[in-house]
């Protein structure tokens, strides 16, 4: 596993870059997004090149981690607004590239069930895009998930919730319980990895994940199992890495 240590707008130039590279190669990629703080310097570094012209999204295609079940639709922090606000609307992805797991139905079982068939028949995701949370979590798989676990509703755990409060006025009460996220065994499923951690709150996940073990109570570390993952971190998050395990971006670049 390899650990790309720089300051927050340097990994989102050298992640960007691989997603264009991706993109030149084939266009019609599968993109695994992200929610969350940590991402958004990448999505906006996207943006920016795809307004200059460097990259389109036009025939690519993307599917969202997790969906929270509960928030009414036109929630400002439904996953679907989220990712749509924060990156989707702002390139030319076409209508419907973009899928999110469906929270209002009747049957989550069944949407969940169609979800994974949705990536299935799209080819299955190119690059995925991934955050960790402060207790190891990817996407919503809390610790105790299991490493071949699919698309499901699961509970948010407490932590969780209150790492997610600052998304609703710091109201933990506001945060949902429940919500649906592919499972570790759906990510593992994608091609190649990034894991982009930012702040003294990931080094301890990121210390378990570069320990080379496999614990299912620090979800994270089941990117062991998994060949093609790249850590992109900065200083604080990176601080219990090994220095073998390092590789240091020295300065900001712009391509
Ligand atoms: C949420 C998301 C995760 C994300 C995590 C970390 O719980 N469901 O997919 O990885 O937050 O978020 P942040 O990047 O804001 O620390």
């Amino acid at each position: 596993m390899r650990f790309v240590i720089a300051d927050p707008p340097t990994l989102a130039k050298s992640i960007a870059d691989r997603i264009q590279a991706l993109l030149d190669r084939k266009r019609d990629a599968i993109l695994g997004l992200a929610t969350g703080s940590s991402p958004l310097a990448l999505y906006d570094e996207l943006v920016r090149r795809a307004n200059a012209g460097a990259m389109s999204f036009s025939s690519a295609g993307a599917f969202l981690l997790d969906e929270y079940v509960g928030l009414p639709a036109d929630h400002p922090q439904r996953y679907c607004n989220v990712i749509d606000r924060e990156f989707t609307s702002r390139v030319d992805f076409t209508s419907g590239s973009v899928r999110v797991p469906n929270p209002n139905v009747h049957d989550l079982q069944a949407s969940c069930a169609e979800y994974e068939t949705d990536i299935t028949r799209s080819g299955g995701i190119d690059f995925q895009i991934l955050g960790v949370g402060t207790d190891g979590h990817i996407a919503f798989n809390a610790p105790g998930s299991l490493h071949d676990s699919r698309t499901r509703v699961v509970r948010l755990s407490d932590q969780t919730r209150r790492d997610n409060a600052r998304f609703f006025d710091d109201d933990v009460a506001a945060v949902p319980e429940w919500c649906i996220t592919q499972g570790i065994g759906t990510i593992l499923d994608a091609t190649e990895l990034v894991v982009i951690a930012e702040g003294n709150s990931k080094a301890e996940p990121l210390r378990r994940l570069a320990r080379g073990e496999v614990d299912v109570d620090w979800p994270v570390t089941a990117l062991n199992l998994h060949g093609t993952v790249t850590v992109f971190a900065d200083s604080d998050a990176a601080r219990l890495i090994p220095p073998e395990l390092r590789t240091s971006l020295s300065m900001s670049r712009s391509r």
